[in-house]
């Protein structure tokens, strides 16, 4: 039997519905949202992203402003263009799609972001407000995951958290978040020993590793409630396909909630993004 499936789609399309009514409601103040996303060089995957971000922040009525610089581009023409964005008082939100070519320092750029304009929340400002129970930019991706296990399973407080994955992008941001929420919070990574049996601990499994169908489903406590961020491009039967990190049909036979892939936590990244645009807003205009 299938358990029922977390749809990350419809509880997206909710979010920018709510995003939509707040910028009609900024409108009355003849304010308008912006955001400003940059993509240096031509990574296929990026460029797909950046698109739908700017198609979707369109679509709520916000300003898009999109900056695509050569994949030869100076670190110090990308922190020019940055330090613009940040006197620029158009824009509330700015986002560099990652990854960056080799030759640019990325921690160097994100730290050049004002953080109160940081929409990512990869500003290590906004990761230690984030660590110290401080107001942050929480990253979208751990956000999104975060919002769709609150409304699964309400107080989240006292539950056996396993992330499986330490990026600073969802891995790490994802166990502060559920640390914050009264959870009793493991992160593991590729070097961890008995994954297995620490998954079979977990009320909430957040898988973020980037392996396709890592998670096995006999690893899944029964009833355990399963976000599977992996997005993961395989060929099957000599097809194209989608899949997470999580064996999704064995593990939806045990789990008590799963998200699918696609339709699951992908859909919430850019919502949640558009609603820290919203809030940055918001805050930038009192
Ligand atoms: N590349 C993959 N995911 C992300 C994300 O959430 N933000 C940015 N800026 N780049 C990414």
């Amino acid at each position: 039997m299938t358990p029922p499936l977390i749809d990350g789609k419809s509880f997206a399309s909710g979010i920018r519905s709510r995003v939509a009514s707040g910028v009609l409601a900024l409108s009355a103040r003849g304010i308008t949202p912006g955001l400003a996303v940059v993509l240096v060089g031509e990574d296929p995957a990026s460029a797909v992203y950046v698109r739908n971000k700017g198609v979707q922040t369109r679509e709520v009525g916000m300003n898009s402003y999109e900056h695509k610089l050569e994949a030869t581009t100076s670190q110090a023409d990308l922190l020019a263009l940055i330090a613009r964005l940040n006197r620029d008082s158009d824009v509330h939100g700015i986002l560099v799609q990652l990854p960056l070519p080799g030759h640019i320092d990325s921690d160097a750029v994100l730290n050049a972001i004002d953080p109160a304009k940081d929409v990512d929340g990869f500003h290590v400002i906004n990761a230690g407000r984030l660590a110290t129970g401080q107001k942050a930019m929480v990253p979208c991706t751990p956000l999104g995951c975060l919002m769709m296990l609150r409304d699964r399973l309400g107080d989240l407080s006292g539950l056996d958290a396993l992330v499986i994955g330490r990026s600073n992008i969802v891995g790490k941001p994802m166990a502060q978040l559920l640390l914050a929420e009264g959870c009793t919070v493991t992160i593991a990574h590729s070097r961890s020993r008995n994954l297995p049996d620490l998954a079979r601990r977990a009320d909430i499994l957040v898988a973020a590793v980037g392996r396709p169908e890592m998670v096995q489903g006999d690893w899944i406590k029964p009833g355990a409630t399963v976000i599977d961020v992996g997005i993961n491009r395989i060929e099957r039967d000599g097809k194209p396909r989608l899949v997470g990190d999580v064996d999704f049909a064995a593990a939806a036979a045990v789990a008590g909630a799963i998200t699918p892939v696609p339709g699951g936590v992908g859909p919430m990244t850019i919502a949640c993004l558009l609603a820290n645009t919203l809030t940055a807003c918001c805050r930038a205009n009192g």
